[in-house]
C-alpha cells in the first residue's frame, strides 16, 4: 500500500493525539481547523466561479457570496472540446481565489451524465469519460499552477440528485472502471489534484465515505493519490469508519464531536493511531502547500481594501460608475465572454439563416433575451460581477451593421398567462426578416438537489417558438439550458438553432457575437440530444427505487448505447456546425507499440471565414471477451484555420483507447485483434477509417474450472496438454459404444459438439474418472499468466 506521507517523518508527530484528530475535521463551515502551528485555510465552492461566503454560510446556494466571475459552466466547457478553455478558466479562478483568500476551490465535478435528467448535469462535462477527463485535467493543472488546490468531485457514481445522500449506486466493476471512475483516474494520475471529494451516495451498498476499496485501494493504492480525501459537506456518517476507509478531512466543521469519537476509538484500541497521524499529515501538507492563497489575501486585502475604496470613490466621482472590484474584474469578464463563444453549439443552420445579415430587420423575443439564464442553482451558484444582457449586445451589433431590432418579451415566467405577450411577438414577427427566439429552461427547473422529470421546454417557450416560426420569414432559436432538452415539438419549424447551454456571465455578449458572425461557432455536443426521454439508455433505471439505482446499461452510456443499438437520435454526440466548412482527409495510422498508435489527419478550412474544427477519432473493435460499444472516442483535438489553410494534426491513441476492464484479471487488458480507427464528424458519422492489428497484451484468457472446455482448449499451454487427454476420453467413450463412425468423427477435438465445448471444465473433470487432474490443469495456466 502506497502511503503518500510517511508517519515517521511527519511534523504532526509532535502533536498530541487530540490535536492530530482535530486537524481531521473542519474548523468552521468553510475552513480547516487551526491547530498548534498549523494554520487554517479556506475552502470555497467552484467549479465555474468562486463562491466565497463571508456570512450566512450554506452549501445550497441560498445565501450571499462575494462577487466573482461566473465563467462558462462545465456543460459549456464540455461542448468546447478544448482543454485550453478549461485551462484558462482554471488559471483565472486561481487568481480570483488568491484575491479572495481561498486556498482550495471545490471542483471540478467529473461525474458522467448517465441520465439526461440529472439535476446537476450543468456542473458536469460530458457523457464521455475521455472528454471529461481531458478537460478536467487541464482545469486542475492550471488552477493548481496558480497556487490554489482543486477538489475533484464527487467520488464516485454520484450521477443523480434524487436521494443523492442515501441512494446506493449498484454498478458492476467494468462499468465503474471504464465509465464512472475513468475521469477521476485520468485527473488523479495526470494532474494530481490536491484533494478528492468523496460523494454522499453508496456504491454497491457502502457509503463512499466509508468505502475503503474506493478511497484507499483504488484511489491511493492503484492511482497513487497523495492528497487529501475530503468529504462532501455532511457525507460522513461514522467518523471512525470513514477514517479507516481513508477519508482524511470531514467537512464542514466545527467538529468537536467527531474529534472526540476519533480520540475515544484510539484510546479504546478500536482505531490505529497511525491512521490518525497519516491523515493529519496529509491535511497538514495540504495546508502548508496552499496556505499562501489565504494568507496573501489577508495581507493584500487589508492594504487593498482602502486603496480600492479610494479608487472606487474617485471613479464614481468622475463617471458615476462604482468601481468596487479588483483589476481582474473587467479582464475576467472579457475572458468569460471570449471563452463562452467557443462553447455554444450551432445545431442547425438551414439556408444560411445565420449569421444575421447587415441591413435586416430583426425581432428578438423571449424573456431570456433580457433576463439571461447563464448558470444553475445550488452550491455552485456564483454572485456574478457583471451580467451581459443578450438584447443589449444584439442592439449594439445591429447598430454597427445597419440592422433594426424590435423586441417583444413573448413569455412571462412569473406564472401569469403569456398569451398576450406571445400574440404581440407573433404580430411583430410577420414583418421582420428574421425572428430570434430566446428559449430554455428556467432556474427552478434544474438545480442541485433534484433531478428533472422530463426533457421538454416549458409549454410557453414551445408555443412562442411554434407561433413565431409559423409567421416569420426566418426563425432562429437560441437555447439556454443546463441539461439537454428535446427539440422535437418544433425542430422542423425553425431555420437555425444555437445551443448555448449555460455560458456564464458573458453569455449575452457571446451569443450576440455568434449570431452576427463576429465569432464563429465551434462547439460540439458533449452529450447526445435524444429524440425522446424513453430512448435514453438509463430510462428504465433512473432514478432507481427503494434506495437502489441499478446501472443496468453498463458501459453503454450516452452515444455508446445509441451507436451500438443503432437507435436514431436528434443530434449525436460530437455534432456541431460552423460558418465555414472543413475537410478532414488522409487518415494515416502508425503503430507505436503493441497497444498504441499515432494517427495523422489533414484538416483544411474549405470555406470563407476563419473557424475552429474538432478532429474526432473513435475506436471500434470486437476484440476480447467482453461486449464492446460500436465505437468509443479515442482521441480529439481542436484546430483553428484561416480560409484555405490546411494543417496536419497528430493524435495519439494510447493503451487506454483500446483497453477494456477485465473482471477476471482485475486489470486493464488490451486484447489481441483488429481495431478500426475511425475519423468521424460525430459519434454516428464515419468519414473514413483504417484498421490496425494489435498484438495487445498477448495474454490468453484467464481460466478457472468454471471456464468452458472450448476456452481451455484455446489456451496455448493448457489446451495443448488437454487435447490428447480429451481425445483419449472421447475415443474410449465411443469405443465402449462400439461406434466406429463416432470415433472417427469425434477424436478431432476441434469438432467437439457445442454441448461439450460449452460445458464448464469442472463438469468434464467430474466425468473424466480421474484422467483430468484439476490442480495440474490450473498449474498449466500460471506460468503463462505471469509472463
Ligand atoms: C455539494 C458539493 C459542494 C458542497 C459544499 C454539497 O452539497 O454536493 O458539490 O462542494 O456541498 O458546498
Amino acid at each position: 500500500m502506497h502511503l503518500p506521507v510517511s508517519p515517521d517523518e511527519s511534523p504532526v508527530n509532535d502533536l498530541s493525539l487530540r490535536d492530530a484528530a482535530a486537524l481531521l475535521t473542519g474548523g468552521a463551515f468553510w475552513s480547516t481547523a487551526q491547530v498548534g502551528t498549523v494554520p487554517s485555510i479556506v475552502l470555497a465552492d467552484g467549479p465555474h466561479g468562486v463562491r466565497l461566503q463571508k456570512q450566512g454560510t450554506d452549501h445550497l446556494g441560498l445565501h450571499h457570496s462575494e462577487p466573482a466571475t461566473c465563467f462558462p459552466l462545465a456543460v459549456a466547457v464540455g461542448s468546447s472540446w478544448n482543454p485550453q478553455v478549461a485551462e484558462q478558466i482554471g488559471a483565472a479562478l486561481a487568481r480570483e481565489c488568491r484575491e479572495l483568500g481561498v486556498s482550495v476551490l471545490l471542483g471540478p465535478g467529473v461525474n458522467i451524465k448517465r441520465s439526461a435528467l440529472g439535476g446537476r448535469n450543468f456542473e458536469y462535462y460530458s457523457e464521455d469519460p475521455l472528454l471529461t477527463g481531458v478537460l478536467a485535467s487541464a482545469h486542475v493543472k492550471a488552477l493548481q499552477a496558480g497556487g490554489v488546490g482543486a477538489s475533484l468531485k464527487h467520488f464516485a457514481a454520484n450521477d443523480q440528485e434524487t436521494d443523492r445522500m442515501i441512494i446506493s449506486s449498484d454498478v458492476d466493476e467494468r462499468t465503474l472502471r471504464e465509465i464512472h471512475l475513468a475521469p477521476f483516474e485520468r485527473v488523479v494520475t495526470e494532474a494530481q489534484p490536491a484533494t478528492v471529494m468523496c460523494s454522499y451516495n453508496k456504491i454497491n451498498g457502502v457509503y463512499s465515505s466509508e468505502n475503503r476499496w474506493l478511497l484507499t485501494d483504488v484511489l491511493r493504492g492503484q492511482w497513487g493519490f497523495g492528497g487529501v480525501v475530503v468529504s462532501d459537506w455532511g457525507a460522513v456518517h461514522n467518523r471512525v469508519r470513514s477514517l479507516e476507509a481513508g477519508l482524511d478531512l470531514a467537512m464542514p466543521g466545527p467538529g468537536d464531536l467527531s474529534t472526540g469519537a476519533v480520540v475515544a476509538a484510539v484510546d479504546s484500541g478500536l482505531l490505529d493511531d497511525t491512521l490518525v497521524r497519516r491523515s493529519a499529515s496529509v491535511v497538514a501538507g495540504l495546508v502548508q502547500k496552499y496556505a499562501a492563497a489565504s494568507t496573501a489575501a489577508q495581507n493584500v486585502t487589508a492594504q487593498n481594501v482602502t486603496a480600492q475604496t479610494v479608487a472606487a470613490e474617485e471613479a464614481t466621482a468622475q463617471n458615476g460608475t462604482p468601481q468596487e472590484y479588483a483589476d481582474y474584474v473587467a479582464e475576467h469578464h472579457q475572458l468569460a465572454r471570449d471563452l463562452a463563444t467557443e462553447c455554444a453549439v450551432l445545431l442547425k443552420n438551414d439556408n444560411h439563416a445565420l449569421p444575421l445579415t447587415p441591413n435586416s430587420t430583426i425581432l428578438v423575443t423571449g424573456e431570456l433575451a433580457v433576463s439571461p439564464r447563464f448558470q444553475g442553482g445550488g452550491s455552485s451558484y456564483v454572485n456574478a460581477t457583471q451580467i451581459d444582457v443578450p438584447l443589449h449586445a444584439i442592439e449594439e451589433h445591429a447598430a454597427a451593421s445597419n440592422c433594426t431590432v424590435l423586441f417583444e418579451r413573448g413569455v412571462d415566467s412569473s406564472g401569469d398567462d403569456s398569451s398576450q405577450l406571445r400574440a404581440a411577438a407573433v404580430a411583430a414577427a410577420k414583418d421582420v426578416d428574421v425572428a430570434v427566439v430566446f428559449a430554455g429552461t428556467l432556474e427552478a427547473e434544474e438545480s442541485e438537489g433534484y433531478d428533472r422529470t422530463h426533457l421538454d421546454l416549458s409549454t410557453d417557450h414551445v408555443a412562442l417558438i411554434k407561433d413565431v416560426s409559423s409567421v416569420a420569414r426566418r426563425t432562429v432559436v437560441v437555447l439556454s439550458n443546463g441539461g439537454v432538452v428535446t427539440l422535437e415539438a418544433w425542430h422542423d419549424d425553425v431555420d437555425a438553432i444555437l445551443e448555448g447551454f449555460l455560458l456564464g456571465q458573458g453569455s449575452g455578449q457571446a451569443l450576440a457575437d455568434l449570431l452576427f458572425g463576429i465569432a464563429n461557432p465551434s462547439g460540439r455536443l458533449a452529450e447526445t440530444i435524444p429524440l425522446r426521454l424513453e430512448d435514453t439508455p438509463s430510462y428504465l433505471n433512473f432514478p432507481g427505487e427503494q434506495g437502489h439505482v441499478r446501472y443496468a446499461e453498463g458501459v453503454m452510456v450516452g452515444y455508446r448505447h445509441y451507436e451500438t443499438v443503432q437507435a436514431p437520435v436528434r443530434y449525436p454526440f460530437g455534432h456541431g456546425l460552423s460558418y465555414t466548412t472543413f475537410d478532414t482527409t488522409d487518415l494515416h495510422v502508425t503503430e507505436t507499440g503493441p497497444d498504441s498508435v499515432i494517427a495523422q489527419v489533414t484538416v483544411t478550412n474549405t470555406g470563407s471565414v476563419t473557424g475552429k474544427h474538432v478532429v474526432q477519432l473513435y475506436v471500434s473493435t470486437q476484440a476480447g471477451p467482453v461486449r464492446r460499444a460500436a465505437r468509443t472516442l479515442g482521441a480529439f483535438t481542436k484546430v483553428e484555420l484561416a480560409p484555405g489553410q490546411s494543417k496536419v494534426v497528430h493524435l495519439e491513441l494510447d493503451r487506454r483507447a483500446f483497453a477494456y476492464w477485465d473482471i477476471d484479471r482485475a486489470a486493464w487488458v488490451v486484447a489481441e485483434g483488429s481495431y478500426a480507427i475511425q475519423l468521424c464528424a460525430n459519434s454516428s458519422t464515419v468519414l473514413s477509417e483504417t484498421s490496425v492489428n494489435l498484438a495487445g497484451d498477448g495474454l490468453p484468457a484467464a481460466l478457472s474450472l468454471q471456464s468452458n472446455v472450448g476456452e481451455w482448449l484455446a489456451h496455448p499451454v493448457a489446451g495443448a496438454a488437454l487435447t490428447p487427454l480429451l481425445t483419449a476420453l472421447i475415443s474410449q467413450a465411443a469405443a465402449r459404444e462400439d461406434d466406429s463412425a463416432q470415433v472417427a468423427a469425434a477424436v478431432n477435438v476441434s469438432d467437439l459438439p457445442d454441448m461439450v465445448r460449452l460445458m464448464p471444465m469442472i463438469q468434464l473433470v467430474g466425468v473424466s474418472g480421474g484422467a483430468i487432474d484439476p490442480d495440474k490443469l490450473l498449474q498449466l495456466t500460471t506460468g503463462v499468466e505471469a509472463s
